[in-house]
C-alpha cells in the first residue's frame, strides 16, 4: 500500500466538520496509520509549506494555518498520493467537483478544509514532519 499525509485545516476543524473528513476518506477506503491534533507555530507552518515562501499568498497561508488547531492523519492506500488528491478536489474551493472534501467543507482557494501530499517523496517528507518516531499501524 502507498502512504500520504493529510491535514484537516483550521478552517474545517473550526466548523466542526474533522469527523465528517475523516469518515469521507475512510469511506473513499484509506487506512488511518496515526492521527495527531496540531496547532502549528509559525516557524512550523513557515517550515511545512517552505516551497511556497517566494508565492504572494505565503503569508496569508501562514496566519491562516497557525489561525487555530488543525488534524494531520498519516494515511495509506493503493495509489494513496493521487486518490487522496481525486478525494479532495481541485485546490480551489470554489472550483472542486461536486461530492469532493474540498466541494463540501471548503470555502476558497485558501481555506480549503485539506492538504494532501502531491507526490511519493514530499508524502515521506510531510510525514515525518508530524509523525517521525511513531509505531504506525498499516
Ligand atoms: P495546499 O494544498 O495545502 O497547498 C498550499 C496551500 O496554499 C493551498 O492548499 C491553499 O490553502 C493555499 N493556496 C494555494 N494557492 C493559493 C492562492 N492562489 N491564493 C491563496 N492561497 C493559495
Amino acid at each position: 500500500m502507498e502512504e500520504t499525509l493529510t491535514i484537516i485545516k483550521p478552517d474545517a476543524v473550526r466548523a466542526g466538520n474533522a469527523g465528517r473528513i475523516i469518515a469521507h476518506l475512510e469511506d473513499a477506503g484509506f487506512v488511518i496509520q496515526a492521527i495527531r491534533r496540531i496547532r502549528l507555530s509559525r516557524a512550523q507552518a513557515e517550515a511545512f509549506y517552505a516551497v511556497h515562501r517566494e508565492r504572494p499568498f505565503f503569508e496569508d497561508l501562514v496566519a491562516f494555518m497557525t489561525s487555530g488547531p488543525a488534524v494531520a492523519i498519516a494515511l495509506a492506500r493503493e495509489n494513496a498520493v493521487a486518490h487522496l488528491r481525486d478525494t479532495m478536489g481541485a485546490t480551489d474551493s470554489a472550483q472542486a467537483a461536486p461530492g469532493t472534501i474540498r466541494n463540501l467543507y471548503g470555502t476558497n482557494i485558501q481555506n480549503n478544509a485539506i492538504h494532501g501530499s502531491d507526490s511519493p517523496d514530499n508524502a515521506r517528507v510531510e510525514r515525518a514532519f508530524f509523525f517521525a518516531g511513531c509505531d504506525l499501524v498499516g
